[in-house]
């Protein structure tokens, strides 16, 4: 089954739509496509020209004090664009509580970013090419027995669509590709956290989802054959998914929003529809 697509207007979900939250651990996108976020005058300009210094591909904001990383502009601009990622993560927040209400004081927020460069012009390696269908794993920080959830806006001022590739469900790519994954070695996972390489200790689930994540990307004749549609996000347009979860690539677009958030995956409606509780399912055995 490839990930469906489910838009969710101000008038609520379609007819016989189960529960968004449902839907979203079932490996939907969610898409809402008439939330308000407007852009001041001044602001304006961050969709007109990228206010990056290049070295990074986003410009985020992180922690408590929401300090900007790699953007370019006066301090004055850079000091409202600062503000544009502030107020885009309370926009989060408050999709979140008004539409997802069950994971209410359960998610936690972490980067927001400004994502101003057009994807096709990115010159990546495989391993960074987020063209290729893949699930998202952070390879030096280990996710253990949380889940990515994220909420991303085009906020493209020329009518140009975020252009994304979603592929098949979870389940059917990992019988694929899990006989192909090396074994993990919590010795290996030790010494990673004690050189710092990794911010904590690697899980075999973090082994598991950095394999998978290149084994996929990897794979020219999978990206190509394997079950998958275009979707076509429009300027204005909201998305929410679990990116741990739903196989996507972005093949075009510029100038998004982007929110990460985690969530338990004790505290989800049914745990058993983790990328953790599947791939143990899978194996036939718990994870270590
Ligand atoms: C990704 O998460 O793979 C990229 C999403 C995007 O840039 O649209
Ligand atoms: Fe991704």
């Amino acid at each position: 089954m490839i990930s469906p697509i489910v838009s969710v207007s101000r008038a609520g979900p379609p007819p016989g739509t189960p529960s968004l939250v449902d839907a979203l651990e079932g490996g939907a996108v969610l898409m809402f496509p008439d939330l308000d976020f407007p852009l001041s005058r001044f602001e304006e300009r961050f969709v007109e020209r990228p206010f990056a210094d290049g070295k990074a591909k986003n410009v985020n904001i992180r922690g408590p004090e929401a300090t900007l990383r790699g953007a370019a502009g006066t301090p004055e601009e850079q000091e409202a664009l600062r503000q544009v990622l502030i107020r885009y993560r309370r926009f989060a927040e408050t999709l979140l509580a008004e539409h997802l209400p069950a994971y209410a004081g359960k998610v936690s927020f972490a980067g927001t970013s400004y994502r101003p460069f057009e994807v096709d012009q990115r010159k990546l390696s495989w391993r960074r090419d987020d063209t290729r269908l893949h699930v998202d794993a952070f390879p030096s920080n280990p996710i253990g027995e949380k889940r990515i959830l994220r909420i991303f806006r085009n906020i493209n001022p020329n009518g140009q669509p975020r252009h994304w590739r979603v592929g098949e469900d979870f389940p059917s790519m990992a019988q694929k590709f899990l006989p192909r994954l090396p074994g993990y070695s919590p010795l290996s996972a030790r010494i990673l956290a004690l050189l710092k390489i990794t911010k904590a200790r690697r899980s075999e689930y973090d082994h598991l989802m950095l394999h998978l994540h290149d084994a996929l990307k990897q794979d020219m004749a999978y990206q190509e054959t394997a079950p998958q549609a275009d979707v076509h996000f429009s300027p204005g347009q909201t998305w929410v998914t679990f990116s741990d979860l739903v196989m996507h690539g972005a093949m075009g677009g510029q100038y998004m929003l982007e929110q990460t958030a985690y969530l338990a995956v004790a505290d989800q409606a049914r745990p058993e529809r983790s990328p953790q509780r599947l791939l143990a399912q899978a194996l036939g055995r718990p994870l270590r």
